[in-house]
């Protein structure tokens, strides 16, 4: 008798609250703001009352629930704030190495809106899929504004020569992808640590000004060897320059720009990346006719 009440009783305030919390613990998730909110409000729903050191229990693990939510959702913010200092530094760099004199931030903002657009039109379209992921193309777009990075190097005299370059000038011009290659060599040496961002901000300052005939430079790389970032990035690059002022042309009209990349498919360009590029020509438009300039 005695037995079967201290059992009942060890059963109805031990037992059952402690599997109370273990099944609320095993039936959340912290990974998203709702999952943590939840795991906590039905841990405060339990509201275990026994008056002892299971309730002492409860109590504290219900503290330490609350302070682990609150330290992922401080580093949570962290790290955002850090990916966007760096998404922000990066562009202004590029920007600055790009314009010198008039910084407006729409090259570097326009082709890395191309590129995404394309990479999504390609992802959506299911081609090239054994390399698209939403990390990938997250990747690339981050990297995009740094496939100019090289032109650091090029003087000011070239880079806005009003004029046709000499052979010298536009050998010079050429080396920018090879010089943008070195500089995020450097990075990635710094960094020590292989990310998938680097890897493709390499990608593209090398190879942005590859063709898939193999006509292009610096490495006469040829089709799919050419990496499918620089790819895109050769397509949203050209496209921005067509209907851009530059110090040597003048702006063409979008829809001339547009007959001239198709033109160019299967020459200068992968004629699977001008196809969702032409198939996103609407988004493609709304970014074209952006104005940024101050
Ligand atoms: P960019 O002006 O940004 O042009 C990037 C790429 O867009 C060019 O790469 C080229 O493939 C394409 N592109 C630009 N304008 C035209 C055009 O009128 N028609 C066609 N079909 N494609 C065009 P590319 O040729 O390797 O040139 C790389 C960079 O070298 C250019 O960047 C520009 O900064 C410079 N550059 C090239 N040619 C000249 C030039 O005659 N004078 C001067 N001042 N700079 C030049
Ligand atoms: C240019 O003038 O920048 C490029 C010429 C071309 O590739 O058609
Ligand atoms: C270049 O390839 O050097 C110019 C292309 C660009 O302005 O992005
Ligand atoms: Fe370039």
């Amino acid at each position: 008798m005695i037995r079967t009440y201290a059992v009942w009783l060890a059963e109805r305030h031990i037992v059952k609250p402690i599997n109370a919390i273990a099944h609320v613990s095993r039936h959340s998730g912290y990974d998203t703001p709702e999952a943590r909110e939840k795991w906590i409000r039905m841990l405060n729903a339990l509201d275990i009352r026994t008056g002892d050191e299971i309730e002492t229990l409860y109590e504290d693990y219900k503290r330490a629930a609350h302070n682990t939510v609150r330290y992922i959702e401080e580093f949570q913010h962290q790290s955002e704030q850090l990916t966007r200092l760096q998404n922000g530094l990066i562009m202004v760099l590029a920007d600055m190495v790009e314009s010198r004199d008039q910084c407006t931030g729409d090259h570097v903002f326009k082709t890395a809106a191309y590129t995404e657009i394309i990479l999504c039109q390609l992802l959506k379209e299911g081609i090239y899929s054994n390399q698209l992921t939403e990390e990938y193309i997250t990747e690339v777009v981050n990297s995009a504004p740094l496939h100019d990075v090289g032109k650091i190097t090029v003087s000011d005299v070239i880079l806005n020569k009003p004029g046709k370059l000499t052979d010298e000038e536009f050998r010079i011009m050429q080396s920018h992808t090879v010089e943008g290659g070195k500089i995020i060599d450097k990075a990635m040496s710094i960094v020590d640590e292989d990310t998938g961002y680097l890897t493709e901000a390499k990608n593209l300052a090398l190879y942005h000004h590859e063709k898939w005939n193999g006509k292009g430079y610096p490495a006469g790389l040829k089709g799919e060897e050419i990496p499918l970032s620089a790819r895109v990035m050769a397509v949203a690059d050209v496209f921005d320059a067509l209907i851009s002022r530059r110090s040597y042309k003048e702006p063409f009209s979008i829809e001339k720009a547009l007959s001239i990349i198709r033109e160019d498919a299967g020459s200068h360009f992968d004629p699977l990346v001008v196809q969702a590029f032409l198939d996103a020509e609407d988004e493609v438009r709304r970014i074209a006719k952006l104005n940024l300039e101050p």
